[in-house]
């Protein structure tokens, strides 16, 4: 009997979440599948879909049935590539795996960063202005991600101009068999080589962090076997995460004025906007999770060894949740939204996020009346929701 058989009283839908059309419009066809049930039986991929927030969450909190460690990914070749590091392990191991990964990211480790990203934030922002239109994405929220933190990871120098191309290509793998993935395929394997072969001892900047994930085998934490995909723990989330979120902001900020107006009155709310930023347009969309034992889901059966893809994006948006969540409200205080996930994977690099989004933010704020759009061409990714051009006109 195949799993298709035994998802028997799941809602089914032929609904393609990774459609071109629904990539670059989802709103309408997450509503659908969150309407339809609290799980999904998506018949074109044969997994189930969790759209509704409080399914979301609870795939993610509960780690025993909802677990990381047989992959995040919706495909069993990248599922293959990635296990053993934090994202794809479970329990102690993941853990253990975490707390090396997490040192350099902790809201105290990352605090002394702030100066530096307060003042390369007011100098791109100045530098921008000067210019009066502009690419948002490469010339505004790649600066910091590009500049300052991928100089913290210490990778070699040869080849660190290639992590753009890798963490895209690294995303559209996490995604179900398509033509994306396919095509990414050819650069994350050169990411993988890159990981195994110059991510090593004497080419990496001393100090820097991925550094210390081999100081963290020296000392017997982690296995040396380990390295490469402990690596890409930080080539991949590190940058296209922050600067589609900083993108993001700005285009939410040109159609929203007068939200902008009471982010410039009072920037203190600019903690609170960053959660409204990140639930209104998760830069990662969703991710999956393997069903290790069969799951009530309130009501609908998730039968074990079956694969759910767990949406944040539509948790985001989830009237259920979010009374009116089509408005984008810096006041809203949206605190539990799971752009960042949730449960014990939550993103290990959000403070670190945060306060790049926050430099940047404060920056504009004081010194952009107004953003409007000129051209915006959204990147057409299986999971990060972003643009690959956004030129905004500032006064
Ligand atoms: C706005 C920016 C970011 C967003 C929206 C974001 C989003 C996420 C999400 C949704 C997850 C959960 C994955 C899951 O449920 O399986 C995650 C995990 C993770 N993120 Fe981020 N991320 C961001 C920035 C960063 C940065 C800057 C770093 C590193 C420097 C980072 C490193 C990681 C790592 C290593 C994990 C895995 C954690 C674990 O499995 O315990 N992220 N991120």
């Amino acid at each position: 009997m195949t799993i298709n058989d035994l998802a028997i009283n799941a809602p089914r839908s032929d609904y393609d979440p990774y459609a071109d059309d629904n990539l670059l419009d989802p709103w309408a066809g997450y509503r659908e599948m969150r309407d339809a049930g609290p799980a999904v039986w998506l018949n074109k991929y044969e997994m189930f879909a969790l759209a509704r927030y409080s399914c979301a969450r609870r795939a993610l909190e509960d780690w025993e049935s909802f677990p990381s460690g047989k992959g995040v990914m919706m495909n069993d070749d990248m599922n293959r590539v990635l296990i053993g590091n934090t994202l794809c392990s479970d329990g102690q191991q993941h853990d253990v795996l975490r707390g090396v990964i997490a040192r350099p990211l902790t809201a105290k480790a990352v605090r002394p960063l702030l100066g530096e990203f307060k003042a390369q934030a007011e100098s791109v922002v100045d530098s921008v202005m000067a210019k009066g239109t502009f690419d948002a994405v490469s010339e505004l929220a790649q600066h910091i991600p590009v500049s300052i933190v991928s100089n913290a990871i210490g990778l070699p120098e040869k080849g660190r101009e290639r992590m753009m191309i890798w963490a895209e290509a690294l995303f559209n793998c996490i995604g179900p068999v398509n033509d994306r993935t396919a095509q990414s395929f050819p650069a994350l394997n050169e990411m993988m080589e890159y990981a195994t072969n110059e991510a090593v001892r004497g080419k990496l900047k001393p100090g820097s962090w991925a550094e210390s994930i081999l100081d963290a085998v020296d000392r017997g934490e982690v296995p040396r076997a380990a390295c490469p995909a402990l690596m890409v723990d930080y080539m991949g989330p590190s940058l296209d995460t922050t600067i589609s979120a900083i993108s993001n902001a700005v285009w939410l900020f040109a159609h929203h004025p007068a939200q902008w107006d009471v982010i410039r009155e009072d920037p203190s709310l600019i903690r609170g906007a960053i959660n409204e930023v990140l639930r209104y347009e998760s830069p990662i969309q969703g991710f999956s999770r393997y069903v290790e034992r069969d799951v009530d889901m309130d009501g609908v059966l998730l039968p074990a060894d079956s694969r759910a893809i767990v949406f944040y994006g539509s948790g985001n948006r989830d009237e259920r949740k979010f009374a009116d969540p089509d408005r984008f409200d810096v006041h809203r205080g949206a605190n539990d939204q799971l752009g960042f996930g949730a449960g014990p994977h939550a993103c290990v690099g959000m403070h670190l996020a945060r306060i790049e989004m926050r430099a940047l933010l404060t920056a504009l704020a004081s010194r952009v009346h107004r953003f409007e759009v000129v051209e915006a061409q959204r990147s057409l990714h299986n999971v990060l929701r972003g643009f690959s051009c956004l030129r905004v006109k500032v006064s």
